[in-house]
């Protein structure tokens, strides 16, 4: 798989404020990668740098193998915190201007608009555009000069829940058209929803990385008990056992990769012991997430 973007010890100091803290990490092509952390751990500074409006204290990165320069930027769409259009332009008189400033023809413009769902309001005044249209437009003028990867600094802030909708399925056509994707979030449900891999960051330090699908894979834990003495030792016996816990009067099995509830069920049955409790707990990524900020202090 090409690496897009390759991060190597990546830092920012404001001050004596660390904000971004030796940051490795690679995003291949095709990936929707999600930087996922609590406000203020870093995802707006990181893509700053990564976007070469902030300096980095420590580190390096490239994109495409390169080091960052003009004609690689180019290739980077990105939608940062506040996009500036004309209130008193339209739709299309603001994306006509962006794609002069951007140096590029305006062929692109009705398909853009047409991505985007704004084909129908071009005309109409960019301040009488709802919140999630205003997005939709900034997502419509970086991709003006089809970039192969578009960055997103929390492209959902603000909106209702149809408008956070309408951005998540947008973000997932553009991502199956073949772009790569990167976005800042601080909500878990976001990240889990569109991404295809994530990292996660506390206080400037990446203290995950990983491919979404992944999450909780080889985690299960099943809550079981029965009325048979030594279940315990029953319980050990299984081999797709990997440690055992007593908790609220259950027995806590974690087990090992590729092993599930009712391959215990089954096991159990084939001893003669029918379980009087047996509850499959796939660890959500909403508690790995948490499990992440309050391990790594
Ligand atoms: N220009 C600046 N000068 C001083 N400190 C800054 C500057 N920009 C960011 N910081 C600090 O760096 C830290 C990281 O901020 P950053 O905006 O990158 O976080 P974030 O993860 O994007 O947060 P949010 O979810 O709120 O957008 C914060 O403590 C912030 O106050
Ligand atoms: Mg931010």
């Amino acid at each position: 798989m090409e690496t897009v973007l390759s991060i190597k010890g990546l830092t920012k100091n404001f001050g004596r404020l660390c904000a971004v803290n030796n940051i490795n990490l690679n995003v291949s092509r095709g990936q929707v990668f999600g930087m996922l952390g609590p406000n203020g751990s870093g995802k707006t500074t990181t893509l700053g740098m990564l976007m070469g409006v902030v300096n980095p204290t420590a580190g390096e990165f490239s994109w495409f193998g390169e080091q960052p320069n003009n004609q690689v930027r180019k290739k980077i769409g990105a939608v940062l915190e506040h996009p500036i259009f004309y209130p008193y332009l339209s739709g299309q008189k603001n994306l006509e201007l962006n794609a002069m400033i951007k140096q590029c023809p305006p062929d692109n413009i009705p398909n853009v608009l047409e991505l985007v769902e704004l084909s129908g309001r071009r005309h109409d005044k960019y301040k009488t555009y709802s919140l999630g249209m205003k997005q939709r437009l900034a997502i419509a003028s970086a991709l003006l000069n089809e970039p192969t990867v578009l960055i997103l600094d929390e492209p959902t802030n603000g909106l209702d829940p149809m408008g956070i909708a309408e951005i998540r399925e947008l973000i997932k056509k553009i991502a199956a058209n073949g772009k790569t994707i990167i976005l800042a979030s601080h909500l878990l449900d976001e990240v889990q929803k569109v991404c295809t891999h994530f990292a996660v960051l506390k206080k400037g330090n990446m203290v995950h990385t990983g491919p979404v699908d992944d999450v909780g894979k080889g985690a299960e834990t099943v809550e079981v008990n029965a009325d048979v003495p030594n279940f315990n030792e029953l319980l050990m016996n299984f081999s797709g056992t990997s440690s055992i816990n007593r908790e609220n009067g259950f027995f806590q099995v974690t087990l090992r990769e590729d092993f599930h509830g009712k391959d215990l069920n089954k096991f159990l049955f084939e001893q003669g012991v029918v379980a009087n409790h047996l509850v499959t707990k796939k660890k959500s990524l909403e508690k790995m997430f948490l499990e992440i900020l309050s391990e790594a202090n």
